[in-house]
């Protein structure tokens, strides 16, 4: 297969262009719209560096590992011969591809921070694309990173990615709130970490039996108090409101209709 062209110098250009590397998938080069940006991350990456809008060096497939506002402008200003061209956004359609013939999208369903490259291989990478042999092209490249490729059309995909959030972003940025509660009033926040990561793989095993806290139980006087605690906190309170809400509505269906907590 031809080599393999980054667009982008953020976080996912520094670690997909590690794991193409490390995989021993050839890298054309990397393209950003910041030269010093650019030449950083071709440099660890032993590749060229190119700007956006000069010549580009040929590949088999272009990468846009760009924000997802900018996939359209970028994908619009590449020039349109043929190259596979690919995103990696999981709540976009390849519509934002349409100036190409050939697009696909090779979504890695993982939040990518910085540090160290990550590693590919347990990663699902949620793949489509609009014919058949730029499917097959992305398919290879996924499975040749990741133990774990999945085809899902643009419905789906923007459904996992819902979800996605719900099952991870909303329960850090909650643990992110409960720490900053705790150390504001000189309590040690790591007190929580063996029950999160308890509750995390207890939850993995059995999602809907791994719920428990007062409003699993029931137990209406105790959210009081703590909504009373949250004073100071109108929005949290209000989040707190609405998650117990809906915990305690989903087991017990009898209190559906009644006053507000
Ligand atoms: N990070 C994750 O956890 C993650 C996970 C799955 C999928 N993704 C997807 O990966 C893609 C890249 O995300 P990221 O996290 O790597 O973002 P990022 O770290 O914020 O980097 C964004 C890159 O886009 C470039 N860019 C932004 N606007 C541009 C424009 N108008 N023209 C040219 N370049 C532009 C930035 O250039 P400058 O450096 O010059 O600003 C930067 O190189 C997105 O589609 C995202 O949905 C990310």
């Amino acid at each position: 297969m031809q080599s393999i062209l980054i667009i982008g110098t953020g976080r996912l250009a520094f670690h997909l262009g590690h794991a193409l590397k490390h995989n021993g998938l050839g890298l054309a080069g990397v393209a950003g719209r910041n030269a010093g940006r650019t030449a950083k991350l071709a440099d660890k990456l032993g590749c060229g560096a190119f700007g956006l809008h000069g010549a580009l060096p040929p590949a088999g497939m272009r990468v846009l590992a760009v924000s997802d506002d900018a996939i359209r402008a970028v994908a619009e200003a590449l020039p349109k011969d043929g190259t596979p061209v690919i995103h990696l956004s999981g709540s976009n359609s390849l519509d934002l591809l349409q100036a190409h013939a050939r697009r696909g999208v090779m979504w890695p369903m993982h939040s990518f921070g910085t540090g160290e490259p990550a590693d590919f291989s347990t990663i699902p990478l949620v793949i489509d694309a609009d014919d058949e042999a730029t499917l097959a092209l992305v398919r290879k490249v996924a499975s040749t990173l990741s133990g774990h490729v999945v085809q899902l059309p643009m419905e789906q995909r923007q459904r996992l990615h819902l979800s996605a959030v719900m099952a991870s972003n909303f329960p850090v940025f909650l643990l992110r709130e409960a720490s900053r509660l705790l150390t504001a009033h000189g309590i040690d926040a790591t007190l929580l970490h063996p029950l999160w990561k308890t509750a995390a793989e207890r939850a993995l095993h059995d999602p809907d039996k791994a719920v428990t806290g007062p409003a699993r139980r029931g137990d209406v006087n105790t959210m009081a108090k703590q909504l009373e605690l949250l004073a100071d906190e109108p929005e949290l309170r209000r989040a707190y409101a609405a998650l117990s809400k809906l915990i305690l509505h989903t087991y017990h269906p009898e209190t559906r209709g009644q006053q507000d907590l």
